[in-house]
């Protein structure tokens, strides 16, 4: 399909076609830039992306999203220019590869948008999977991640972590990924909901997902200020016993924001154990008490995630939390599977009754990360 509309747009064959997949974060939230540990899976949705070479320094792009808009540029002015909208993200991973040779590239993107699923992790390694492989650069998969991570902080101008980009490019169908992001080191955690009747709803509340809008850079700023003052390299290298110790040192807010952030990751670890023994319920606890520490300590959530984890617990869910940076977006919630239409119901209510656009729902298995496919 890709194939045909890249030909039908561009009169040529494409010479790589490659996708890559969006994610939810089963726990360890806002601590990928304090070199903690985060347990991210893929999702079933994916961008794909054709490439084809020119024989000139012209970058023509287009998607299967906004057919009536090619986008061309020259090699030459990607560098000083930022662009507009999605195709930023293309742009930056040229640039964050330092490919030499006018392209073709068509997209065709299938992960949410703006529901906190990283559909812009999933453009971004989709489209440095495909120039990998056509300009056989030979990057292993954490060069990638750090690859087009440096395209979304240096070139799009958004200072996330590299959670996003790791999992969108590690993942494996059936587990979750397990990824210390201080080394970039990865495990892969079998992930069975559906063996004891349960599955992650996926909630996207709609709310505005304002990353850029400096709420995240503000609290990543926090973190770093707090090691800073604290004299370690991060927040993993802080005990709560020590953060406890040190506290008359920093104001209060600073103390809040480094509680959230040594408390989450000794959750994941926690969450891991739990996975591993399956023990479901004391797993849906963790889930609870993440979401409990992002909102009041972290302060990254907002009506619409309370919102929709406070309904989903009320009605049977076994732990519920927001996903991804917060501020809108998505959250999860671990529930039985007969338990799905009477929460998404619920959910729904509560939406309608605070005068919230009404919410989408979404599950997905966990799945591979991203591949060249022909
Ligand atoms: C966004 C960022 C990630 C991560 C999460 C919060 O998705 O892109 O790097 O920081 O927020 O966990």
């Amino acid at each position: 399909m890709i194939e045909q509309e890249f030909e039908r747009v561009f009169n040529a064959a494409p010479e790589v076609i490659a996708q890559a997949p969006g994610r939810v974060n089963l726990i360890g939230e806002h601590i990928d830039y304090s070199e903690g540990f985060v347990l991210p899976f893929a999702i079933d949705d994916v961008t794909r992306c054709a490439i084809a070479r020119r024989s000139d320094r012209r970058v023509r792009v287009t998607s299967a999203q906004q057919v009536n808009e090619l986008i061309e540029v020259s090699l030459d002015d990607i560098a000083a220019m930022r662009g507009e909208g999605w195709v930023r993200y293309v742009l930056g991973v040229i640039w964050s590869l330092e490919i030499e040779t006018g392209l073709d590239i068509y997209i065709d993107g299938k992960v949410p948008l703006g529901a906190g699923l990283s559909s812009s992790a999933a453009l971004e390694c989709s489209v440095a999977t495909a120039l990998n492989h056509l300009f056989h650069l030979e990057k292993s998969l954490s060069e990638l991640a750090l690859l087009t991570q440096r395209a979304e902080n240096k070139y799009v101008g958004v200072p996330c972590g590299i959670m996003d980009q790791s999992v969108s490019l590690m993942a494996k169908a059936g587990y979750a990924l397990l990824l210390d992001c201080r080394d970039l080191s990865t495990r892969h955690i079998s992930v069975d909901f559906a063996g004891a009747d349960l599955r992650l709803l996926i909630i996207d509340t709609r709310a505005h997902h304002a990353l850029i809008d400096g709420g995240y850079a503000e609290r990543r700023a926090s973190c770093e200020e707090v090691a800073k003052l604290l004299g370690v390299g991060s927040m993993r290298a802080l005990s709560i016993e020590m953060l406890q110790s040190r506290e008359p040192e920093l104001t209060p807010t600073q103390f809040k924001r480094a509680r959230h952030a040594v408390t989450e990751i000794a959750r994941v670890l926690e969450a891991v154990k739990r996975l591993e023994s399956k023990d479901f319920y004391a797993f849906g606890e963790l889930l609870n008490e993440s979401h409990r520490s992002l909102r009041d300590d972290y302060t990254v959530s907002c009506p619409e995630l309370d919102a929709a984890v406070d309904a989903a617990l009320e009605n049977g869910a076994l732990g519920s939390r927001m996903v991804g940076g917060g501020f809108g977006g998505s959250a999860v919630a671990l529930i039985r599977d007969e338990d799905a239409g009477k929460v998404s119901l619920a959910i729904e209510k509560a939406f309608a009754a605070k005068g919230f656009t009404a919410p989408r729902f979404f599950s997905s298995l966990p799945s591979d990360g991203a591949k060249v496919i022909s």
